[in-house]
């Protein structure tokens, strides 16, 4: 296979969390090439089934299942509902996440727990479940989504940024349980302009000080990370596996 239509015609990938932001970016990005995508959204029906639209828009083809990601018991009917719908599942992006914002002070047992479960351990429930599937595919390949502030540090959001460096170091110790039937890589966005952090990017002073100390000049956008995703998903890199890409315009550089 070659990253070229060919290869993704006949591929389905789940892609969560993809009824907004970074989500429906690696969604469109994938249906542009020929992937047959399933959607995924918690509790936004309209956004999906827009982005469902606009999958046909480009000539291709998508499902939409919904659940929330955070209460791990949804993952096995959630897991059940995507293979009824793509029963060759070979590609699997954990994107769905959430932020809190919560300074030392302000941090709550519950919001720990909620930003743990979706974004550290739902990524490890849903693969195991849709695992023996992968494994059948050839060329199955996964990718979580990690943050900057999975690799940097700053004061606040510690949920967030300990559930973001649990995942770069579980999708190494899982490249190793999987290999060689199935890659996982991971991919840390930098800032990225989306619903998740809109009060930053409308921020004028916040959002100038981000473009100064980012070497390439800008925030970034959602399709900066789906072409990524799509490189990692893809036959050119078959032979990565357990890595992690900064995707960031050289914000961690300094
Ligand atoms: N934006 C950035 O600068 C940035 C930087 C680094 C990493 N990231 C990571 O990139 C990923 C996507 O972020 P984004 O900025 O695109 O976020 P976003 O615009 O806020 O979109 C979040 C997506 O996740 C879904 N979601 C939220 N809570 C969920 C739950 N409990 N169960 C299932 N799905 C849920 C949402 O579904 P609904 O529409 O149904 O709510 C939505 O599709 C996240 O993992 C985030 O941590 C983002």
């Amino acid at each position: 296979m070659t990253d070229g239509e060919e290869g993704w015609k006949g591929r389905s990938i789940l892609v969560t969390g993809s009824s907004r932001g970074i989500g429906r970016a690696v969604a469109l990005e994938l249906a542009g090439r020929g992937a047959h995508v399933i959607l995924h959204h918690r509790a936004n029906p309209g956004a999906a089934e827009g982005v469902a639209r606009a999958v046909r828009e480009l000539g291709g083809t998508a499902d939409v299942v919904s659940g929330d990601l955070s209460d791990l018991t949804e993952i096995p009917s959630v897991a059940r509902e995507v293979l009824r719908r793509a029963p060759r599942l070979s590609g699997l992006v954990n994107n769905a996440g959430m932020y809190e914002e919560a300074s030392l002070s302000k941090l709550t047992p519950r919001d720990w727990e909620r930003t743990i479960s979706l974004n550290l351990a739902a990524p490890v429930f849903l693969l195991k479940a849709l695992a023996p599937r992968l494994a059948r595919q050839k060329g199955a390949a996964v990718v979580n989504v990690s943050s900057i502030l999975g690799l940097r540090s700053a004061p606040g959001a510690y949920a967030y940024q300990a559930s973001k460096a649990a995942v770069i170091h579980v999708t190494r110790a899982l490249a190793l349980e999987l290999a060689p039937r199935i890659r996982v890589n991971a991919i840390a966005p930098g800032f990225i302009r989306t619903d998740m952090n809109q009060d930053a990017w409308t921020h004028r002073s916040f959002s100038r000080q981000v473009i100064r100390e980012t070497p390439l000049g800008r925030w970034g956008e959602p399709e900066d990370i789906a072409a990524m995703v799509r490189v990692l998903l893809s036959p050119d890199s078959r032979f990565v596996t357990g890595e992690t890409w900064l995707v960031d315009g050289g914000k961690g550089l300094r």
